[in-house]
């Protein structure tokens, strides 16, 4: 693994040489350090955060603020990893200025290197606005999350004709405007497919199969820190949402009797 911090340049090079991207969300100092470590290639400070860190049920309630604050800890901890801030809902759609005064602020406040926005072919003027103003963004086509309502459940996308077509032209859309990547959530792996191919950006796949030029998940998904729901395309690595349970239980029990603290943790 280089050593070097990992760009958008970076993100093309692993296009052309066909090297997966790895992506994950942080939220936090401590784990976005071990991620960076280990060469994570770019952390992305989801909205996310709203439901797995915040406990809401959908992104649409997360402000400014806290997605700064987040990506300031994230950003802190990283050497290498290209760290991309997610922008919240309402915070880019109202206007073009309104969109590169709070992506901006991901950089300038937050230590980020890029943003990340939602939407395809409605969102193509925005996204000039803010590449031009020498923001580097990441698209997202697909389930987006902020559309939640739109949509009425967090469902599969690109199945008909229709969605398919529009998806296959946002993608092109938002390489034209400048995006250096664009992240394809829940749609079938052969559209997926399609679209890697068409595009000289890469593509990071969240529930859109192996074709993808790389890949993004949720942090606490893969830990086993959110046990809400899990979706078909989560592989959880660990579960640490069990020894933590275990860990305070056994505090619990160790305070109760008086088992702790021993004379070894006493001055
Ligand atoms: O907010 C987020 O974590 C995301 C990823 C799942 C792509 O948008």
């Amino acid at each position: 693994m280089s050593k070097e911090k990992v760009t958008v340049k970076t993100f093309l090079r692993m296009k052309k040489s066909q090297e997966k991207i790895a992506v994950l969300t942080a939220y936090d100092f401590f784990t976005a350090r071990i991620m960076d470590k280990i060469g994570i290639d770019c952390i992305l400070v989801g909205d996310s955060v709203n439901m797995v860190f915040y406990g809401a049920k959908t992104t649409l309630s997360i402000g400014m603020e806290q997605m700064i604050y987040h990506t300031q800890a994230v950003s802190s901890a990283c050497e290498r990893a290209m760290i991309v801030g997610d922008m919240p809902f309402l915070s880019y759609q109202t206007s073009e200025a309104e969109a590169i005064r709070n992506a901006g602020r991901f950089l300038k406040e937050g230590g980020a290197q890029g943003v990340k926005i939602e939407g395809g072919t409605e969102m193509i003027r925005i996204v000039e606005g803010v590449v031009q103003a020498g923001i580097p963004v990441m698209g997202h086509i697909g389930l987006t999350p902020q559309s939640i309502h739109k949509f009425g459940s967090f469902s599969v996308q690109g199945k008909d004709q229709k969605n398919k077509d529009y998806l296959i032209k946002s993608a092109q859309a938002l390489e034209d405007a400048g995006c250096f990547s664009i992240v394809l959530e829940a749609i079938p792996s052969d559209l997926a497919k399609t679209i890697s191919q068409s595009l000289k950006i890469p593509t990071i796949g969240i529930g859109a199969g192996k074709f993808c030029d790389g890949q993004v998940l949720v942090v606490n998904d893969i830990l086993g820190l959110f046990e809400d729901f899990k979706p078909k395309f989560v592989r959880r690595y660990a579960n640490l949402g069990e020894e933590i349970q275990k860990a305070c239980q056994k505090y619990l029990e160790d305070v109760k009797s008086g088992e702790f603290p021993s004379e070894e943790e006493s001055y």
